[in-house]
């Protein structure tokens, strides 16, 4: 009785062990396979027949991988609307998405990347739409998210576009798309009131310049924390308190707040704690921008999914992420603030579409001052 036992569950093992093998060399095979079958347009070395100017990149790597090339003009489809792109601005997402990194490749193309246009935010003159579409026609001039917006034409859905309002430039309106609505849904999150003091920490990039306003134009009193060169911009654009991050650490100051609108995450939850009010509220929206490296990147998303996250559940200051949804009421919303003079976009600078890749390095180096956008018409040949 005493040898079966030992015998059946060395069996037992034995079959345990053999099955996680076949699961491993299955895992291998397929992973091996997806790889090798991943591949993108650029591998067709066909020349396209109704040839438009865009951003492409065949393979991962720094901004030079980028190139300006003549691609085929794409067609909409029953549902979209065919955008002659004017300005499209430039988001940490495109400087990751062009990295070489193991979390990318999961998300982009294993091998290759599978899409290889760039650029998600789109201000310009709808050119033609599907037949199923019905809220735009030709001529009208529109701002919104699409795939490949850094070309001469972009296709996309109209649930992704809303009319851009008249008194405000391409430029503006391309500025806005995803920085805009990650700002907007951030602060939600962090169910800000009027007369609240809120905190947003990385207040110069695209999102943070942004959050500041939108925390304004919502009531709140804004402490925009950033580095020295910018203490004048973010009082330009309402911040009431700044603290200047080389000089002071916003987490041993005395005072306290209701929101953490966090763009940054580079302290740990029990020191962002120690700074919110007893029902405050941290909110997490980024991990440092587009300057920020991968490995440092993955801590700070582990350090704060997995201890913020859990720590937060056994204590009354609650801590939230978000994935920025694509919501056409936020995007009118957006478009209200601006034209109302509530939100000024921050431009840094302006490229020609032939210069993206300049851009692309410059956003990358991580301390962009607001956005930076490609303008593009005939100038950007
Ligand atoms: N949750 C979502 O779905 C979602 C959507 C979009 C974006 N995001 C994330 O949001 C984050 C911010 O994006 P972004 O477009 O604003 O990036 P960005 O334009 O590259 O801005 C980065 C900003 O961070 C500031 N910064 C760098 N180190 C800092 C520090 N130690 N303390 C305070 N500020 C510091 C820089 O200011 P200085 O030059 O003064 O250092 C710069 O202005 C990114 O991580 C992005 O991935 C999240």
């Amino acid at each position: 009785m005493s040898l079966v036992r030992p015998m059946k569950r060395r069996r037992i093992l034995k079959w345990i062990t053999r099955a996680i093998l076949v699961l491993l060399i299955l895992a291998f095979l397929v992973g091996f396979v997806a790889y090798w079958r991943s591949t993108n347009e650029c591998d067709l070395k066909t020349a396209p027949t109704n040839p438009m100017k865009a951003i492409v990149y065949c393979e991962y790597g720094s901004p030079d991988v980028l190139k300006f090339e003549d691609v085929a003009k794409p067609v909409p489809n029953d549902d979209q609307v065919l955008i002659k792109v004017r300005a499209a601005s430039l988001n940490a997402l495109d400087v990751f998405m062009i990295r070489d990194t193991w979390f990318g490749r999961l998300f982009f193309g294993l091998r290759k990347p599978r899409d290889t246009g760039l650029g998600r935010d789109v201000a310009g003159q709808v050119e033609a739409v599907g037949k199923n579409v019905t809220q735009f026609k030709p001529g009208d001039e529109v701002f919104g998210i699409c795939r490949g917006s850094l070309a001469e034409y972009a296709v996309t859905i109209e649930r992704a576009l809303v009319i851009k309002p008249p008194n405000v430039s391409f430029e503006q309106a391309a500025s806005l798309p995803l920085a805009g609505l990650t700002a907007l849904q951030g602060l939600r999150e962090g169910k800000i009131q009027p007369g609240q003091k809120v905190l947003v920490n990385g207040a110069t990039g695209g999102v943070g310049t942004f959050a500041v306003q939108i925390a304004k134009s919502l009531g709140a009193e804004v402490t925009a924390v950033c580095s020295t060169r910018n203490v004048d911009l973010v009082r330009s654009i309402g911040a009431d308190h700044v603290i200047d991050y080389t000089k002071e650490d916003f987490t041993k100051s005395d005072q306290r707040y209701d929101v953490i609108f966090d763009n940054v995450a580079n302290h740990s939850f029990s020191e962002r704690r120690r700074v919110l009010n007893p029902k405050g509220i941290c909110v997490l929206a980024g991990m440092g921008g587009a300057g920020i490296k991968t490995g440092e990147a993955m801590g700070r998303i582990a350090g704060n999914l997995f201890i913020a996250r859990g720590l937060s559940s056994f204590t009354n200051q609650k801590f939230a992420q978000y994935m920025t949804k694509l919501s056409k009421p936020d995007l009118i919303v957006l478009g209200d603030l601006i034209q109302a003079g509530k939100v000024r976009p921050v431009i840094e600078r302006t490229y020609k579409l032939s210069d993206a890749p300049e851009a692309i390095r410059q956003l990358g180096a991580g301390h962009a001052r607001g956005k930076l956008v490609i303008t593009i018409g005939e100038e950007s040949r």
